[in-house]
């Protein structure tokens, strides 16, 4: 899968005792239009997975081709660290949404299937936008940036 390119997000979520929580992600798939569904695939060993799962709630944010620190950040690091000085505000459905995100997504649960090692879950869309920043990219384990026109 390190051959096919993705984008990059963090998913965000509101932890038990009300932080807020995330990781990164590249498993984000659209799903279904009617009703809006999106799916992102969660490691059972991510502290981030029951926040995910039961808060009934995530925001999924994309990251700009600016955002490889933001990318690291959320994929290493404590739970605590990776909010520490950045901005960020609640979305429509209650996720915490990152304030210098290319896009963002905020979801109910929709679905949770456990498939092997990771649960896919399914997001209903409660509401999302867009900027028109360039994304960041992710390919053979290396960020990178969109060529050409
Ligand atoms: C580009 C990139 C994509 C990733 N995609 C996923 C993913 O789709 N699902 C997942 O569970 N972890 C993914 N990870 C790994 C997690 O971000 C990483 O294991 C993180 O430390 C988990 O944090 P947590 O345990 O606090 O939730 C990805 C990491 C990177 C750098």
């Amino acid at each position: 899968m390190g051959t096919f390119p993705t984008g990059v997000a963090v998913v965000t979520a509101t932890g038990a005792g009300g932080e807020p929580v995330g990781l990164t992600v590249n498993s984000l798939t659209s799903v279904s239009l009617y009703p809006p569904l999106i799916l992102v695939c969660i490691d059972h060993g991510s502290a981030s997975h029951d926040a995910i799962v039961d808060s009934g709630r995530f925001g999924v944010n994309l990251l700009k081709d600016s955002g490889r620190e933001l990318s690291d950040r959320f994929a290493t690091g404590t739970r605590e660290d990776r909010f520490q000085d950045l901005g960020w505000h609640p979305g429509p459905a209650g996720s915490p949404l990152l304030d210098d995100a290319l896009a963002w997504i905020d979801c109910e649960v929709y679905q949770a299937h456990v498939a092997g090692d990771h649960t896919i879950v399914v997001g209903r869309v409660v509401d999302c936008d867009h900027t028109d920043d360039d994304p960041l990219v992710y390919h053979r384990g290396r960020y990178r940036k969109l060529a050409g026109p």
